[in-house]
């Protein structure tokens, strides 16, 4: 027996929209970025203040605060996390080759380490255990209503073998959040993303 038409068009529009309902629980794929003018100077004091940061982009969970001065670049990072946050520069597909920056808050103290994971899947040892260098300078956070923030620089060029370069402008990284302190623990969140540099 034919379908009239209608009934053959109503169960295409119910049917399109339980797909679309049901799309809508899902998080944004990524990424609101905006920039201004930074009109205060950089502190690294823990806390984020307004117009301190050139860009500010949203990758999942994370927030990545960014601003270039002279040959650093200058980082806040923020999620609502007790566990790890992590950057990774000149990722070569997942993780593989990635210069990666993870901090955590242990007992209120900052802890971040420089490391380098050779393999798209890790593990990321630290710079120093592999005979490079710890370039994370000028470290501080704090947490404040479960929100973890973060505040370091680098150089845009450290000289480490197991340092990727940055450079003014967009540079590629990759991102991830940990759900405890421990670094060599896998991640619940993680992604790609754009970090300007201005
Ligand atoms: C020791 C800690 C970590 C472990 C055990 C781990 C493990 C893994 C594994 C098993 C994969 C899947 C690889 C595959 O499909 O071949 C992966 C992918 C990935 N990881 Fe990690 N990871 C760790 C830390 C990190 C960190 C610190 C970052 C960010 C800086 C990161 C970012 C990523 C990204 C972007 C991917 C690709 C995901 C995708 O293709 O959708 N991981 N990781």
């Amino acid at each position: 027996m034919k379908l009239p038409a209608c009934r053959i068009l109503a169960a295409s529009l119910l049917s399109f929209s339980l797909f679309i309902g049901g799309c809508s629980n899902s998080k944004p794929a990524q990424s609101l970025s905006k920039s201004q003018a930074p009109e205060v100077s950089w502190q690294s004091d823990g806390s984020i203040t307004p117009k301190e940061y050139s860009h500010q982009q949203v990758l999942g969970d994370l927030v990545v605060y960014s601003r270039l001065a002279g040959d650093h670049a200058c980082f806040g990072l923020q999620a609502p996390t007790k566990g790890w946050i992590a950057l990774g520069l000149g990722s070569e597909g997942k993780m593989k080759n990635a210069d990666i920056l993870i901090f955590t808050l242990r007992n209120g103290k900052v802890e971040g380490e420089d490391s380098f994971s050779s393999s798209p899947s890790g593990p990321h040892p630290a710079d120093l255990s592999q005979g490079g260098t710890n370039d994370i300078l000028e470290l501080t956070g704090s947490e404040k209503d479960g929100v973890m923030t973060v505040e370091f620089k680098r150089k845009l060029r450290t000289g480490d073998p197991y340092d990727k370069d940055l450079h003014p402008g967009n540079n590629t990284i990759i991102w991830a959040l940990g759900s405890n302190f421990k670094f060599a623990s896998r991640h619940l969140q993680q992604g790609t993303g754009t970090l300007a540099l201005e």
